[in-house]
């Protein structure tokens, strides 16, 4: 009994460890592509809008690639890059589709979901794509919104590894006027605009009044990630704020930007501190990023919020929402009690993070706080040591007697 719940700990531990390294990754698109140089040009698309590293993280997925002809012709009518990221994501289906199943379509027609769809750039159904089987074996590719006319075929199987990702050519780009429309100028992007709509008003309100503003309107360009506290966050925190000097309120609001353009796929594949936009010299004011299956939390010293959705993701600039205020050590001292994660995490998982924790308590930082309580602990801990070191020296020191358990683990593919 007790070595069966020691063996769920362990594998839960080592699934954890898995996720949070991303050393094991179980596809590389890049990769799997450069082995055709027919293909080199939507492979180079792949990675220059960041669309290759979600492709990578994802599973049960179907990318339809364009060969050089077809991605020059797509290239010949100049859209900004922006624009290509939405056509491209527009080629990444969010389900598993080999060959053989692309042919055995029920009733011969069917509209799967895309990564355009999936990462809310796309209004509506605009991000669904129309397969159809016609006459001889032939397979058809169309938007949604497609006019009757469907322009895109099925060539051929590039590489198939079921159930995880199916590559597989297609004819020509599928043409679909929402993906094609031209997306705003980063510079001209109304942040204060943006967030009130989608729910941050609160925030933006709070950033409308603040000498903080400009420093955010001027990251735009370069790159700019912005987390924005929702409006009951913001109002449950009110009394806190006005409790600020002006200077502390400016550093708290520039707490919530990072001055580097972070995909939520990005985010979600590394774990570690990030610098922001209130980060000078000694005040550090920066926090970690911390990856459970497909929540990510930002963790400060003194509390720990949870990323709840997209407000816009239009590379360089991103904006999420979060639960919580985000409260830096610069400017509030950590609680005793600790603050508990939005979605609480299993017993056995927590006990699996915390154990290295101890173990390694002689490694503490000496530049904790001192009334830490043990979740504080063990985010110091975690804090600049990536999880690809933490976890693995676990597993060995851990797994080892339990090596016969079956693993309901993906577990990575040639
Ligand atoms: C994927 O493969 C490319 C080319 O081999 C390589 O440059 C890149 O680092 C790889 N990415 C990952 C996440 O392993
Ligand atoms: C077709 O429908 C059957 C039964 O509803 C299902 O088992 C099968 O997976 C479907 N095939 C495809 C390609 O969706
Ligand atoms: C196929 O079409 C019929 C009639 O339009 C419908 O009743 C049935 O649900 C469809 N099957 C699938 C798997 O979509
Ligand atoms: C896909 O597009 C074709 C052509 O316009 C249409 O006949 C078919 O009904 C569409 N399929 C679905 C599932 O919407
Ligand atoms: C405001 O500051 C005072 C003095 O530092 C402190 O005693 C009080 O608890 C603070 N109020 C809030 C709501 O943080």
């Amino acid at each position: 009994m007790k070595k069966v719940e020691m063996a769920m700990v362990m594998v839960m531990v080592l699934g954890l460890g898995m996720a949070a390294s991303g050393a094991v990754p179980a596809h590389n698109i890049t990769r799997m592509l450069g082995t055709h140089p027919g293909f080199s040009t939507f492979s180079h698309y792949l990675t220059a809008t960041h669309l290759a590293e979600e492709i990578n993280r994802r599973q049960t997925i179907t990318v339809l690639a364009l060969d050089n002809a077809a991605m020059s012709a797509l290239l010949d009518k100049h859209y900004s890059l922006p624009t290509i990221k939405n056509i491209l994501s527009l080629h990444v289906l969010v389900d598993y589709f080999g060959a053989k199943k692309l042919h055995q379509i029920n009733n011969s027609t069917t509209l799967v979901s895309s990564m355009f769809q999936a990462t809310g750039a796309a209004a509506g159904t605009a991000g669904y794509v129309n397969i159809t089987n016609l006459k001889g074996g032939k397979v058809a590719f169309a938007a949604e919104d497609n006019d009757g006319s469907l322009h895109s075929f099925y060539v051929k199987s590039i590489k198939e590894m079921p159930y995880y990702i199916s590559v597989l050519q297609i004819s020509a780009a599928i043409s679909s006027a929402d993906a094609e429309a031209p997306t705003a100028a980063p510079s001209a992007i109304d942040l204060i605009s943006i967030m009130s709509k989608q729910g941050c008003k609160a925030f933006a309100d709070l950033l409308r009044a603040s000498k903080a503003l400009p420093t955010f309107t001027e990251n735009i360009d370069g790159g700019l990630t912005v987390f924005c506290p929702t409006d009951t966050a913001v109002n449950d925190f009110a009394p806190k704020y006005k409790n600020l000097s002006e200077a502390h309120k400016v550093s708290l609001l520039l707490y919530h930007g990072v001055p580097v353009y972070q995909s939520l796929q990005m985010l979600k594949s590394s774990n570690g501190i990030i610098n922001t936009l209130a980060t000078e010299g000694a005040n550090k004011y920066d926090f970690t990023v911390q990856n459970e299956g497909e929540d990510v939390s930002l963790k400060t010293k003194v509390n720990t919020a949870t990323i709840l959705g997209t407000l816009i993701d239009q590379d360089p600039f991103v904006a999420y929402k979060l639960n919580k205020v985000l409260m830096p050590r610069e400017l509030f001292k950590p609680t005793h009690v600790s603050d508990p994660p939005a979605h609480s995490p299993s017993q056995p998982n927590k006990k699996g993070i915390k154990q290295p924790a101890h173990q390694d308590a002689a490694d503490s930082p000496s530049d904790g706080p001192s009334d830490d309580s043990d979740d504080q602990k063990a985010a110091d801990d975690t804090n600049g040591v990536s999880h690809s070191f933490t976890f693995p020296a676990l597993f060995f020191s851990l797994f080892t007697p339990f090596l016969l358990l079956p693993l309901p683990l993906p577990l990575p593919l040639p």
